[in-house]
């Protein structure tokens, strides 16, 4: 169990330096796109996100749910974590192409809008990721 907090721990540094890295693209629009910046972020935002988020949900979870004695509210907020997986997903795959457009033409295809995407979504990742620190890790392997 400590051993998938801690992949979970590490996991969560990544998605952190992740939306650092989607922030300082937002923050370059519209003049200031870096493509190599892009290509990294557009890599980042492939498969390996989703398999973090399947390990989170098949060996993070249900400890959690368990260890609350799987209450209502627990099982509630695994779904709602589900959901945010599966939501960050689609948004992931959206930005990846927008961001590949970037790279390749040296430009956002719509600059508002990426800055909009990238805003929304790295958002709604540190929100995540702040929550599963703050409630699914605490609870499993308390502070101290
Ligand atoms: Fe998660």
């Amino acid at each position: 169990m400590l051993d998938a907090v801690a992949v979970m721990r590490r996991a969560h540094v990544a998605k952190l330096a992740l939306c650092d890295r989607l922030e300082a693209i937002a923050d370059s629009l519209p003049a200031g796109l870096n493509r190599r910046e892009c290509l990294l972020a557009a890599r980042a935002l492939g498969p390996g996100m989703a398999e973090t988020h399947r390990f989170e949900e098949i060996e993070i979870y249900p400890h959690f749910a368990a260890s609350l004695g799987q209450s209502a509210e627990a099982r509630k907020t695994v779904a709602r974590l589900k959901h945010e997986h599966f939501e960050d997903e689609g948004y992931a795959a959206e930005l990846r192409d927008a961001l590949r457009f970037a790279a390749r033409w040296r430009r956002a295809q719509n600059p508002e809008t990426l800055g909009f995407m990238l805003r929304g979504f790295f958002g709604a990742v540190r929100r995540h990721v702040a929550f599963e620190r703050d409630h699914v890790l605490a609870q499993l392997s308390p502070p101290g």
